[in-house]
C-alpha cells in the first residue's frame, strides 16, 4: 500500500470543472497559501505566488482562471499558465513556471504534499 501524500486539501468534486479554490496550510511550521484547478478527472495544485513579482494570483477568492476557463491568469498583470504544467505562456513572465506541488486524487480527495517537483526548479 502506498503512502498518502500527507495534505487533504478539499473534495474534488466540490470543484467546477474547469474550476480553481485558493487554500492555506501549514507544514512543519511553515504556511503555505496554495491553489488546486480542476480539469476533468485531474488536479493540480500550485503555490499562490506569481513567477513575476511573487504576489498571489487571484484577484477575488478562489479565481484563478481566465474569462476562458482555457488558462491560469494572474490578477496582476494578467500572465497566463497553462494548467497542466503551470508554464508562462504569455504575458511579461512569459517561460517561468509557477511552483508547482505533487498531487494526487485519493478517494476523491485531492491531497499534496508540501515539496515542490524538480521540473518547478525548487
Ligand atoms: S505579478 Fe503576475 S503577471 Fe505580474
Amino acid at each position: 500500500m502506498t503512502a498518502s501524500l500527507p495534505i487533504a486539501l478539499c473534495r474534488l468534486d466540490e470543484l467546477a470543472d474547469p474550476g480553481s479554490r485558493g487554500l492555506s496550510f501549514t507544514h512543519d511550521g511553515r504556511n503555505y497559501d496554495v491553489f488546486v484547478v480542476r480539469s476533468g478527472t485531474s488536479a493540480y495544485v500550485y503555490l499562490n505566488c506569481c513567477p513575476h513579482t511573487g504576489a498571489p494570483l487571484d484577484w477575488m477568492p478562489d479565481q484563478f482562471l481566465s474569462a476562458d476557463l482555457h488558462f491560469i491568469q494572474c490578477a496582476m498583470h494578467a500572465a497566463l499558465f497553462r494548467i497542466d504544467d503551470g508554464v508562462c505562456v504569455a504575458g511579461p513572465c512569459t517561460g517561468d513556471a509557477l511552483t508547482r506541488l505533487p498531487a494526487a486524487i485519493e478517494e476523491g480527495v485531492v491531497r499534496c504534499s508540501p515539496r515542490t517537483t524538480p521540473e518547478a526548479g525548487v
